[in-house]
């Protein structure tokens, strides 16, 4: 069954030659024209059909949705828009589709309504675009560490550990839940579960890169990640896809370089390889924000969102002096922060980032050395003893794309570190090993790739970037 995509078919010159095509029926017109669309780019493909040689019976069945094998002659197109058309010779229905079940018509729908037909909803131009961007992209990712000389490291998915502290694991156990066996204290005993011992999906692969970052040098992973934070937001996913690239011998600062160069050059990648799909989807942003109030409008388009952050250097701001812009401005005075601004100390909230990037600074901003409280136990501490070389970086509708740090290899520090925030170091005995053999000052950080799809596509709900999305109360399909 060989046939040619239409990505290729579009980007020919019509020359009368001969061809197959397969694909979906988008929409048909007039009893002859059929928008075809394979999915290997977002155009269709004009086919026309003599519906006077053709079986009645055929006829009836080229409905929206319906699967084809068009055959005939690629001709110089008629109609505008497009350079060839197929002339139909030949037409047979691989797939039907009732015109009245199927959920997908040739109108706008909501995103909403669409998730709820996530199987269906790359049939539309939107989520195809979205997904081969998607695609573009993490190949991006992996030309750009591999160029680099970075290794590929796949960490493990099932893992004892917590690495960020924060509790928020899906437990992975085949003990019965109905009779599960007791320890002396009246708990399950996970002695007897399948491990021996208690385990988790991972938050990140951080504390098992760091153990290659310390052989191989320059690592990174790219996998899936699971979080059960109960938060209904469009930039949270229970189940989300983290790159996290480590390395021996950085400090902070080459961490924040090695992280803006590496959004910088993925960017550019799709910038230049997904040309049809963004221009698609400027336009489609740009419609949305024209339903937003004035004030919610997100001043550039996508395309110059992208282009802006590939062309302008991030910003650089401790903790300290945004604490100090916060404290100071406006909507602070003025109460119109949810959570005010007084104090040092506390923990940024998203209010208070997209303050910071979209109305303060207008660009992506690098903040750093954080309060050692509210960051987790494997940061680097600084001499002030009170923040630590911790790095997050915001963006422009996005909020914190990525989470990162210089981590801490000294013994001790690290050691006194897991006591004060009562954390089990048995548990983390190889982690520590790391610091006994062969110990080097080393970083790396974490990029969440949906929100860095729902960057590239200005998406506003990370929900509509990955093909299924997982959520609270939602594990559909
Ligand atoms: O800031 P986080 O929690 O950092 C870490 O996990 C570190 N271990 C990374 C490292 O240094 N190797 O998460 C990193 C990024 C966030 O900045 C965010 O982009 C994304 O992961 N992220 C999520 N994305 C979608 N849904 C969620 N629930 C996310 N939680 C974090
Ligand atoms: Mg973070």
């Amino acid at each position: 069954m060989n046939g040619k995509k239409i990505k290729s078919i579009l980007e020919s010159s019509p020359n009368d030659e001969k061809c197959t095509v397969r694909g979906w029926v988008r929409t048909f017109r007039a009893n002859r024209f059929i928008a075809l669309n394979d999915g290997s780019t977002i155009e269709n493909l004009q086919c026309v059909v003599d519906f006077e040689k053709l079986d009645e019976n055929l006829l009836k069945q080229i409905n929206t949705g319906a699967a084809l094998q068009l055959s005939g002659t690629l001709v110089e197109s008629q109609g505008s828009g497009q350079q060839v058309e197929l002339q139909v010779t030949e037409l047979s229905i691989l797939g039907s589709s009732d015109p009245e079940s199927y959920p997908i018509q040739p109108k706008k729908h909501s995103l909403e309504f669409l998730r709820e037909k996530a199987h269906l909803r790359v049939r539309t131009a939107t989520f195809s675009a979205v997904m081969r961007v998607r695609s573009a992209l993490s190949f991006a990712v992996h030309q750009f560490f591999q160029e680099e000389g970075f290794f590929y490291v796949n960490t493990p998915i099932i893992t004892g550990s917590d690495a960020e502290g924060a509790g928020e694991m899906f437990r992975v156990s085949t003990l019965n839940p109905k009779n599960p066996p007791l320890n002396k204290d009246g708990n399950p005993d996970f002695k007897e579960d399948f491990f021996g011992k208690e385990t988790n999906l991972t938050v990140s692969g951080q504390l098992e890169a760091e153990a290659y970052a310390l052989a191989l040098g320059d690592v990174y992973t790219f996998g899936p990640t699971f979080r059960a934070e109960n938060s209904n937001t469009t930039r949270h996913l229970a189940e989300f896809w983290m790159i996290e690239p480590e390395m021996a011998f950085y400090d902070l600062y080459d961490n924040m370089d090695l992280a803006e160069k590496f959004i910088t050059s993925v960017l550019k990648h799709v910038l230049i390889s997904c040309k049809k799909d963004l221009k698609f989807l400027d336009e489609r942003f740009n419609k949305e924000e024209n339903t937003k109030p004035q004030q919610q409008r997100s001043t550039m388009g996508l395309l110059e969102k992208i282009n802006f952050v590939v062309s302008n250097d991030f910003k650089r701001v401790s903790y300290t002096e945004a604490i100090d812009i916060l404290r100071n401005s406006k909507p602070n005075k003025k109460k119109k922060f949810q959570y005010p601004v007084n104090e040092w100390g506390i923990d940024l909230q998203s209010e208070h980032e997209r303050f910071l990037v979209e109305k303060h600074f207008n660009c992506p901003v690098i903040l750093f050395d954080y309060p050692a409280n509210i960051k987790a136990f494997y940061m680097r501490r600084n001499d002030d003893g009170k923040t630590v070389r911790a790095m997050d970086i915001l963006f422009p509708g996005i909020g914190e794309i990525v989470g990162g740090s210089q981590r801490e290899e000294r013994l001790e520090v690290l050691e006194e570190r897991i006591k004060e925030m009562d954390i089990d170091a048995e548990e983390l005995w190889w982690y520590l090993d790391l610091r006994r053999f062969g110990s080097v000052p080393h970083s790396g950080f974490g990029l969440g790739f949906e929100r860095l799809v729902q960057f590239a596509t200005g998406m506003g709900n990370i929900r509509d970037v990955i093909p299924f999305p997982r959520t609270p109360q939602n594990a559909a399909f």
